[in-house]
């Protein structure tokens, strides 16, 4: 089956321009004092600035030659990316107030985007939608069946839900570039590559996830089995991020998947809401 744009017609990409945090400081084990949780959640973070950088830089390029609605979009997905790493590089910045060291990791990241550089213009876009692809489903994951933050103060609570939101909003921005990028492949060839990307960015996304935790559980000298099962219990088993984005995640290897398959704006409205009544604050 042909794989072909069902991005909504009337679909918005609102670039919100939002500081969090700033001039307050974030408690050590800010999700519920949970160390395992904390570390998950911090990963995440850590990877976000030099992740994002790559999508827009992956995508950009293709910026000239689409048409207008997917060019408008484009800049709108910059835009919010560029706004989602400001924002992590001051998140991270106040994690390492509490004594964290982001060098090891950072230094691995840069190791594997410096690699991701070198890949072909095609590749590098392959691997950006399987990224994206991740950061959609467990943005759903987050705002649909289960508050996995609900633990967090208030403030880095939103910050998650805000940058899960505009995850939501520009989830196939990156997608539908690929598609008409790699208009002139067969179906089958289109098909072939994203998800061959997909499951090599899978075992690197993985990779670097077992890496990053264990630094934070380093630092916290918790590096033990103990750790490493309570976090395999957190995502996989309760409350399961992890299981409960699995299907969406398999979702991505149908032949004419496409991420508005799945149309969750819905879950967009009550986080706006929080936000417009705080952005101020
Ligand atoms: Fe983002
Ligand atoms: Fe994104």
């Amino acid at each position: 089956m042909a794989e072909e744009t069902q991005t909504p017609a009337d679909l918005a990409i609102h670039p919100r321009d939002i500081a969090f945090g700033r001039g307050s400081s974030v408690p050590r084990w800010w999700l519920g004092g949970d160390p395992v949780a904390t570390a998950f959640f911090n990963t995440l973070s850590a990877s976000f600035p030099q992740g994002e950088r790559f999508f827009m830089d992956a995508v950009r390029p293709y910026r000239d030659a689409a048409d207008a609605t997917l060019a408008a979009q484009i800049a709108a997905f910059t835009a919010q990316e560029a706004v989602h790493s400001r924002e992590h590089v001051v998140f991270n910045a106040r994690i390492a107030e509490q004594g964290y060291d982001f060098g090891r990791i950072d230094s691995y990241l840069k190791k594997e985007f410096d690699f991701g550089r070198k890949l072909p213009p095609l590749n590098r876009l392959s691997a950006t939608i399987a990224l994206e692809h991740f950061t959609a489903i467990l943005a759903h994951a987050i705002l649909s069946d289960g508050d996995d933050l609900a633990a967090a103060p208030a403030e880095i609570r939103r910050m998650w839900q805000w940058h899960a939101i505009e995850e939501i909003e520009h989830k196939a921005v990156a997608f539908d570039t690929f598609l008409a990028a790699a208009c002139r492949f067969s179906p089958l060839r289109r098909w072939w590559l994203r998800c061959y990307s997909m499951v090599l960015t899978t075992i690197i996304f993985f990779h670097f996830l077992a890496f990053g935790v264990g630094e934070f559980f380093r630092h916290d000298g918790i590096e033990n089995l103990r750790s490493w099962r309570a976090l395999l219990r957190y995502l996989w088993i309760e409350p399961g991020l992890l299981r409960r984005a699995a299907p969406s995640y398999f979702a991505y290897f149908k032949p004419g998947f496409h991420p508005w398959r799945v149309d969750d704006r819905a879950l967009i409205a009550d986080v706006e809401a929080t936000l417009t009544s705080h952005a101020m604050a």
